[in-house]
């Protein structure tokens, strides 16, 4: 059963022009169909750089929105619509324009975890692997930072500027990810190195040898001597850390799991290359705003 579906999605990415974009924290048999498997902004600048004419990104709304934002003539798939991002709602335009008023000389600063809109509305975006660099390169002492206060609280404690957090949370790093756990792991481990993703609590990070998003992650696996690493970030990154290092071992957190990243399904896949549908899509006037924003962290970084 499995077989015939990935040959028929195998048939319509030729028929389709369609290239299938993975995140890491995508269930294994999704990035086993992969064209390419990264991180949000890795995969939303492939999608640019493609010749394709469809993008299936297989991930969350606001990564296939990304992706559209730089590449508005591709028609671009999220298989599920309904897989959103918890931390992306936790800001609206309405309320980011109140906290502008109140912070007039600031600049705003958004992680690429927000909408299109909310994008639009900030002077920069910014990556989990980029944020430090971002915030430290503007002018100015003061910045808000939306919508993650994790993240912004670790860049507040490594640069010299104040940082305005916003109160927004992912459940699956500030909740799933405790201090319980990694201290259990550390302790029937105790030769294993530590990774934790900046949106995990400070009190976690401090316990970390590496600090650093997905793609961080995938690179400090290769390239670390350490025969055993603790990941503490979404647990669907450790398929591809084990595939690609078969002689290391990796311990994930095994709550550490993002239901709206597992909506996506080779059926879903299939379906929506079938109809093409449901594409995302940006407004022009929104888009334009968003794309300045992400373009102004490639420059800067
Ligand atoms: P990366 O940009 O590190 O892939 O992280 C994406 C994400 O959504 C983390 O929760």
């Amino acid at each position: 059963m499995e077989m015939k579906l990935i040959d028929r999605i195998e048939e319509l990415k030729r028929g389709r022009n369609a290239v299938i974009l993975v995140h890491n924290y995508q269930p294994g048999e999704i990035q086993d169909i992969a064209d390419y498997v990264g991180d949000s902004l890795e995969l939303s600048r492939l999608a640019a750089a493609t010749d394709a004419a469809v993008v299936v990104f297989c991930g969350v709304h606001f990564m296939a929105e990304t992706a559209f934002i730089l590449s508005p003539e591709k028609i671009v798939i999220l298989p599920d619509l309904k897989a959103g991002c918890p931390l992306a709602d936790t800001i609206t335009v309405v309320a980011l324009k109140e906290k502008r008023r109140e912070h007039p000389d600031a600049k705003v600063v958004c992680y690429v975890n927000s909408s299109a809109a909310v994008k639009a509305e900030s002077d920069v975006c910014c990556t989990s692997a980029n944020a430090v660099r971002i915030v430290e390169s503007l002018d100015g002492e003061k910045v808000i930072f939306v919508p993650d206060r994790n993240l912004g609280a670790y860049v507040s404690s490594r640069v010299d500027k104040e940082v305005i957090l916003w109160d927004g949370t992912c459940p699956i790093h500030d909740e799933n990810v405790s201090l319980e756990q990694v201290t259990k792991l550390k302790r029937e481990h105790p030769e294993a190195r530590f990774i934790a993703h900046p949106e995990c609590r400070l009190e976690i990070l401090r316990l970390a040898d590496e600090v650093c998003g997905t793609s961080g992650m995938v690179r400090y696996a290769r390239e670390s001597v350490a025969g055993e690493i603790i990941v503490g970030t979404e647990a669907g990154i450790v398929y591809r850390l084990k595939k690609e290092n078969p002689g290391k071992t990796f311990y994930p957190i095994e709550t550490a799991v993002c239901p709206d990243m597992k909506l996506i399904t080779l059926e879903k896949i299939a379906r929506s290359m079938e109809t093409l549908e449901p594409r995302v899509v940006v407004p022009e006037d929104v888009r334009l705003g968003a794309e300045e924003a992400v373009k102004r962290m490639v420059e800067l970084v």
